[in-house]
């Protein structure tokens, strides 16, 4: 068990505020919530403000509680809360080394000796100030273990060696491909696949709507890229991290090479969603999306009465507003776009299932 507290005041800087670019993108998500209720908007801040910074220090949490009228206590308690969030110093590159049973077993003890060995002791930032690690419990991709998490990306199927590559590289500026370092595809079977070894049954000729389909295969050549940090595809924020980055490599701090120091390959964009065809499913109404609910509301288990959690009426598959969920507001919320592009296989996915709103703390 982690006692996750403040960093003693000798780290702890003197005053904090966004920077403008920031500050404007702050204010744009009080918008988002119902007058009263901007408290909803402590992650998202939290988070920009541990974008700009590398970490939370004790200003950066007044700074939020002033801006969404908080008491200081209830952002210090999410912050302290939420193990995303870093409460001391990090490294550019913030190494977080899981070290529960699977990857304990698989090596990550010997994964630990190296951090100790190129880094030094945990939470404790380089001199130059590129690295820094941490033990954590399991990040849930325990079939490539052993691995690591530095920064937004999964760097699995470590060795020791492969990992000291990997921070070497880093710390020279270069950023290597993230996933699995032994070769495998993803998390199927090393040496290839052993079942569903026919490729006919994968070149469209079994369906008649996907004849002629030449589109190649996912391969992680195509699928494993750095991952770029999440809102950054909202907004993108020059953090202090950045312009490090950028300053070590001789390039001026928030220029597009600076930035590309931190980012080498830009994530895949999401693909347009396409009008929906006669007879196709609108896309509204798609599963998984915020459609569906009224929908799925219309088999035998249906609430008598109506979509009671999502204040629709039932046995309706047209409700006004195509069927959206109702905000509290009489409001309509317009359904989730399609979601970020996946550093697990690069893939675009699909909206997310958890519809209604867009943010939730
Ligand atoms: S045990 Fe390491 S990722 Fe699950």
């Amino acid at each position: 068990v982690t006692v996750r507290r403040l960093a003693p005041a000798h780290q702890q800087p003197a005053t904090f505020a966004f920077t403008a670019e920031n500050e404007a993108w702050a204010r744009q998500q009080l918008t988002k919530f119902p007058e009263g209720r901007q408290a909803s908007a402590v992650i998202p801040l939290l988070w920009r403000a541990q974008e700009q910074e590398g970490w939370i220090s004790e200003a950066a949490i007044e700074a939020v509680a002033v801006m969404l009228s908080m008491p200081k206590i209830r952002v210090l308690e999410v912050a302290t809360f939420y193990t995303m969030f870093n409460l001391e110093p990090v490294g550019r590159h913030y190494v977080q080394l899981c070290g529960t049973v699977p990857c304990h077993v698989m090596g990550a003890l010997d994964l630990k000796e190296v951090c100790r060995r190129v880094i030094g002791p945990e939470r404790q930032v380089t001199a130059d100030g590129a690295l820094s690690w941490l033990e954590v419990e399991c990040l849930g991709a325990c079939v490539n273990a052993p691995m690591a998490q530095i920064n937004a990306d999964y760097y699995e199927d470590l060795t020791p060696e492969r990992f000291e590559w990997i921070l070497g590289e880093l710390r020279a500026g270069r950023v290597p491909p993230p996933g699995p370092q032994n070769g495998r595809q993803l998390s199927a079977p090393l040496g290839g696949d052993t079942t569903l070894t026919d490729t006919s049954i994968y070149d469209g000729a079994s369906r008649s709507d996907t004849a002629g389909d030449t589109r190649e295969a996912l391969t992680d050549v195509g699928a494993k890229r750095p991952t770029v940090e999440g809102s950054q595809q909202d907004t993108p924020a020059p953090s202090s991290q950045v312009a490090a980055a950028g300053a070590a490599e001789g390039k001026a701090p928030g220029t597009a090479a600076a930035v590309s120091a931190v980012q080498p390959t830009p994530a895949p964009q999401p693909e347009p969603m396409l009008p929906a065809q006669d007879g196709a499913v609108p896309a509204s109404e798609a599963p998984g999306t915020a459609g569906t609910s009224a929908t799925l509301m219309e088999g035998p288990h249906a609430p008598q009465g109506g979509d009671i959690a999502r204040g629709a009426p039932g046995r309706s598959p047209r409700t006004p507003g195509g069927g959206r969920p109702v905000e509290s507001g009489g409001k309509t919320a317009e359904p989730r776009q399609p979601s970020q592009t996946s550093d697990r296989g690069g893939e675009v996915t699909g909206p997310d299932r958890d519809v209604g709103t867009e943010e939730k703390p």
